[in-house]
């Protein structure tokens, strides 16, 4: 995808004083079945520039490979296109010397709302039948606070989203109705493995859901 320069120019502005790096553009075709909202681009993203290409990905790979979907058939994107980083100090276990590092970090809800003029102007664009968020993140900035994924996943939920109001200072809710299915981020079951039966059994949701929505 791209994005008018002006966007990524306000999008720029809006989040000079946060600690993010590197841009990796949404993917995927105009007019999709499916697209997908995730949290944010990892290092690996933002080293090789795709969408969902690194661990998270693969596992996010096998749910397409469940119901039939490859990477081609699905825009991908996240509610920002930077990485949201946290600086630490550890020692090197090896070498016992102090030393930097930069790891991966949740994006603050101040982060979201920079970088939501990108989404916004995604979503218009791409025009989907069918959003899939990923996590709580991708979740929140569409449908706001009052829905979490362990309440809401596998769940269709047809309703308005927030989209920022012309000044891009709010969020207001969005004329027309979408269709939202919550599932679990990919990477959650790296950490709860239990969740691996609940993330098959909500991609058969959209699974049925992508054999019932129109494709003309
Ligand atoms: N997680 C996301 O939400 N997006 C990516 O692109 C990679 C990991």
């Amino acid at each position: 995808m791209e994005y008018p320069k002006e966007l990524v120019k306000i999008v720029n502005e809006r989040s000079k004083n946060y600690a993010l790096e590197g841009f990796v553009t949404g993917s995927g075709p105009l007019d999709p079945k499916l697209m997908i909202v995730g949290e944010a681009p990892g290092r690996k993203e933002i080293e090789n520039l795709i969408p969902f290409s690194g661990q998270a990905g693969k596992e996010l790979m096998a749910c397409f490979a469940s119901v039939g979907l490859t990477r081609e058939d699905v825009y991908i994107t996240s509610a920002l296109r930077s990485r949201p980083y946290k600086i630490n100090e550890r020692v090197n276990k090896k070498t016992g010397a102090k030393e930097i590092v930069y790891p991966n970090r949740t994006p603050s809800k101040k982060e979201v709302f920079a970088h939501a003029p990108l989404l916004d102007y995604e979503i218009k664009a791409v025009k989907p039948k069918l959003i899939a968020t990923l996590g709580n993140i991708g979740l929140k900035r569409l449908l706001g606070n009052t829905y979490t994924v362990s309440k809401f996943h596998g769940q269709i939920i047809k309703h308005p989203i927030q989209v920022l109001n012309e000044k891009m200072e709010s969020y207001v809710w969005s004329k027309k109705d979408y269709t939202i299915v919550p599932l679990f981020h990919p990477a959650a079951i790296f950490y709860n493995r239990k969740l691996a039966p609940l993330i098959k059994a909500d991609w058969q949701v959209i699974g049925q859901l992508l054999q019932t929505v129109d494709n003309n």
